[in-house]
C-alpha cells in the first residue's frame, strides 16, 4: 500500500513536471502575441494640412496622400497602422519619447531636424509660397514683407524662414487654417505656408477673397521621421516607399491627391 502511495505520488510529481514543461512551452509561444502588437506601426501626424492629412466632419478616418501613403506603406510591411493625431510641433517630441514610431505630415527633410531623428529618402518635393488678401496691393514678393504681420504654424519651416526675413512681425498659430481665418480677419497681411497645401485652401475658397502668390521662398522635400535610433525601421520605410514607387501604387496615391503624374 505504502508502495502504491509512493508510485502515486511520482506519477504525480512526473505528471506535473509534463504540465509544467507544457507550460514553459506556452511561455515560449507567448511572444508571438507580443509580436503582434509590435506589429502595430504607430503613427503620429498633424491632422490639419489637407490634402495630405486632414479630416471631413463627419469623418471618421483621417484623410489624405500622406494617410493614403502610410496606409499603403504599413500594407507593404504587413504592419496595422494606427494614426494619431498630434500637434506639430509635438511629433518630434513624440518620436523621441517613443510614444509613435513614425511621423508623416507634411514634414520637410532638414538639418536641424535630422539631428533628433532619421527621415526616409523624399516621398514628396514642396516649398514656401504666400497668401494674401485678394485686394491686397502692396505685397508681391517675399521682400515686401518687411513691416507687415505674418501668420505661420508654430514649429514649421515657414515659422523658421519668416523668422529670417528683417523686420516681419511673426504670429505663429497652432494650424494653417488658423493662419487663414487670422488673414480674413485682418489680424495678419499674409500667411507664409506649404505651396500645395496654400493651393489646396485656394480652390476650395476660390470666392472667399485670398489668393496666393507666385514667387517660391524655399524649396523642400518631405520625409517620414523615424525615431534617430531605429535605423532597422527607416530601412524598411525606406524599402515600402520603394517598391510602391515601383509597382505603381505611389503614382496612383499621387494622381488621386493632384491630378498629374509627377
Ligand atoms: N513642411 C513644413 C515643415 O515641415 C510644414 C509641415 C506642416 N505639417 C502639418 N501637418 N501641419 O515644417
Amino acid at each position: 500500500m505504502n508502495m502504491k502511495k509512493v508510485l502515486s505520488l511520482l506519477a504525480a510529481g512526473a505528471f506535473a513536471m509534463f504540465a509544467f514543461a507544457g507550460c514553459g512551452g506556452d511561455q515560449a509561444a507567448a511572444p508571438a502575441g507580443g509580436d503582434k502588437q509590435a506589429k502595430v506601426l504607430k503613427v503620429g501626424s498633424s491632422i490639419d494640412f489637407p490634402p495630405f492629412e486632414f479630416q471631413d466632419e463627419g469623418q471618421k478616418d483621417y484623410q489624405g496622400f500622406d494617410m493614403d501613403l502610410i496606409r499603403a506603406i504599413g500594407k507593404e510591411m504587413g504592419r496595422e497602422v494606427e494614426i494619431q493625431n498630434l500637434g506639430f510641433d509635438g511629433l518630434i517630441p513624440a518620436l523621441q519619447g517613443k510614444s509613435i514610431d513614425v511621423a508623416i505630415s507634411g514634414m520637410t527633410i532638414n538639418d536641424e531636424r535630422k539631428a533628433n531623428v532619421r527621415f526616409s529618402e523624399p516621398y514628396y518635393q514642396s516649398g514656401l509660397t504666400m497668401v494674401v488678401r485678394q485686394d491686397e496691393e502692396a505685397i508681391k514678393k517675399f521682400a515686401d514683407l518687411k513691416g507687415k504681420k505674418v501668420a505661420v504654424q508654430i514649429g514649421t519651416t515657414s515659422a523658421a524662414e519668416v523668422k529670417k526675413i528683417e523686420g516681419v512681425e511673426v504670429k505663429e498659430l497652432n494650424t494653417p487654417a488658423d493662419c487663414f481665418m487670422e488673414l480674413k480677419a485682418k489680424g495678419v497681411d499674409a500667411v507664409v505656408n506649404d505651396r500645395p497645401v496654400n493651393d489646396y485652401f485656394i480652390t476650395k475658397n476660390a470666392a472667399q477673397g485670398v489668393k496666393t502668390l507666385e514667387e517660391k521662398l524655399t524649396a523642400e522635400d518631405y520625409g517620414i521621421a523615424i525615431n534617430k535610433d531605429n535605423e532597422e525601421l527607416q530601412k524598411e520605410i525606406n524599402a515600402a516607399l520603394k517598391k510602391l514607387k515601383e509597382n505603381g501604387e505611389y503614382d496612383k496615391i499621387f494622381a488621386k491627391w493632384f491630378g498629374e503624374k509627377k
